[in-house]
C-alpha cells in the first residue's frame, strides 16, 4: 500500500476514535439525582405529548463506550489496522495460513507418506485411501468429471471401462500429473460435406449402429487414408495419441448424427490440465487410486 492510502487509513482510524471519545466527553453531564422527575430537563422534543428526557447516559453504557475505545486502541498497537504498521505482534493473515497448512501438513503428512509407498492397486482397495482420495476427487476434480467421474459432454467418464490414455495405474497416474491435450484435425475442408456424411455412415458401421450402406462404403476409403494413422486401421483407436475407439458406441461428444458429424468436420482439441505442479505426489497418488477403484467396480 502507497505511504498517501497508509496515512489516509491511519488518519480516519485515529480520527474516527478520537471523535468517539471527545463526543462522549462532551455530552456527558452531570447526572440528574432526578428525585423530582419535573425536574428532568427535556430535549423539547414532543410527540403525541410524550416528552423526552435530556438525562446523560447511565455510568454502565458510558464505561461500555470507553472499554471499547480502550479496546480498539490496544488492539491497533498489537494487530495490523493502522495503515502499513502491522502491529506489535506481527499477525499476518498469510501467516496465520501457513500456520494452518503446516499443522495440516503434519497431522496428514504421515498419512500421505504411508499411502504413498503402497500400489495403487492396494489403495484402490483400502477404503480410508479411497475416502481421502474422494475428497480430493470433489476438490480438484469433479466440477468436469463430475461428482460421480461419470464425466459429461466433452469430459470422459473415469468409472467406466473405456480409456482414451489407458486405465493402468501407471498411465492414470501419467494423465493427472501431465494433463493432456487432444488433437482431432479439422476435416470438413478436406474431405468436404459428403466425405463428412460417408465417413460418419463408416464409423457408425464399426459400433453396429444405423447406417447407409453405399455411403459407408465410400466412407470405408475416406477412413483407410486420413483415420487410420490415428484412430487405428480396425478404428480401436490408439491410446498413445488419445484417439478414442470408435467401435464401442461410446461418445465423448455426443453420439448422434449430427453432433459426430460436428467432431469430423470441425476437430476437436479436449484439454486436461496438468495437475503436477498444482498437486504433490502423493495427493495425485491418491486421486489415481481413487479414479482407477471408479473403473473396478462392477458397472
Ligand atoms: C478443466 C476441466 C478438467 C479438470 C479440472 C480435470 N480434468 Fe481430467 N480431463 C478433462 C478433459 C477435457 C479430459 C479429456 C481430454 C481429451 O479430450 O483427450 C480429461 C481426461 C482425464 C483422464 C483420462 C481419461 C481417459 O479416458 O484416459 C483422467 C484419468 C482424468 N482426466 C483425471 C482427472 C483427475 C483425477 C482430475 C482432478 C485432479 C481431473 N481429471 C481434473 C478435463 C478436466
Ligand atoms: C491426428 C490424429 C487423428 C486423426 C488423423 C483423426 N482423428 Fe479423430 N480423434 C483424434 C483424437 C485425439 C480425438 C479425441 C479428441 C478429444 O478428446 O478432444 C478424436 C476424436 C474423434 C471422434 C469423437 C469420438 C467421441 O467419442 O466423441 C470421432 C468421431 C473421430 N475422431 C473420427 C475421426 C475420423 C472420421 C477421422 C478421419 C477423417 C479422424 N477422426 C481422424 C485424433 C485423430
Amino acid at each position: 500500500m502507497s505511504t498517501f492510502w497508509s496515512l489516509w487509513i491511519i488518519v480516519i482510524v485515529v480520527g474516527s476514535i478520537g471523535g468517539c471519545t471527545w463526543l462522549l466527553f462532551a455530552t456527558r453531564k452531570m447526572k440528574v439525582t432526578g428525585e423530582d422527575v419535573g425536574e428532568t430537563p427535556t430535549t423539547g422534543h414532543i410527540y403525541d405529548g410524550i416528552e423526552e428526557y435530556d438525562n446523560p447516559l447511565p455510568a454502565w453504557w458510558f464505561k461500555m463506550f470507553i472499554a471499547t475505545v480502550i479496546f480498539a486502541v490496544i488492539y491497533l498497537i498489537l494487530f495490523p489496522g493502522l495503515g502499513n504498521f502491522g502491529g506489535l505482534l506481527g499477525w499476518t493473515s498469510t501467516g496465520k495460513w501457513q500456520e494452518e497448512v503446516d499443522a495440516a501438513e503434519a497431522k496428514y503428512g504421515v498419512i500421505y507418506d504411508q499411502f504413498a509407498k503402497m500400489p495403487i492397486e492396494e489403495l484402490a482397495g483400502t477404503p480410508e485411501a479411497l475416502k481421502m482420495g474422494r475428497r480430493l476427487f470433489a476438490n480438484n476434480c469433479a466440477v468436469c468429471h463430475g461428482s460421480d467421474g461419470r464425466g459429461a459432454y466433452g469430459f470422459p467418464n473415469l468409472s467406466d471401462d473405456d480409456w482414451l490414455y489407458g486405465g493402468t495405474p501407471a498411465k492414470i497416474v501419467e494423465t493427472i500429473t501431465l494433463g493432456r491435450a487432444a488433437a482431432m484435425p479439422t476435416w470438413g475442408s478436406v474431405i468436404g460435406e459428403e466425405g463428412v456424411n460417408n465417413v460418419t455412415n463408416y464409423v457408425f458401421s464399426l459400433s453396429g449402429r444405423d447406417h447407409n450402406e453405399a455411403a459407408a462404403k465410400k466412407g470405408e476409403k475416406i477412413f483407410a487414408t486420413y483415420c487410420t494413422a490415428c484412430h487405428g486401421p480396425d478404428g480401436k483407436g490408439i491410446q498413445a495419441l488419445g484417439a478414442p475407439n470408435l467401435t464401442d458406441n461410446i461418445w465423448l461428444y455426443g453420439g448422434s448424427p449430427e453432433l459426430v458429424k460436428h467432431t469430423i468436420r470441425s476437430g476437436r482439441n479436449g484439454v486436461m490440465p496438468a495437475q503436477g505442479d498444482k498437486l504433490k505426489a502423493s495427493k495425485i497418488h491418491l486421486l489415481a487410486a481413487y479414479v482407477y477403484s471408479l473403473s473396478q467396480r462392477p458397472q
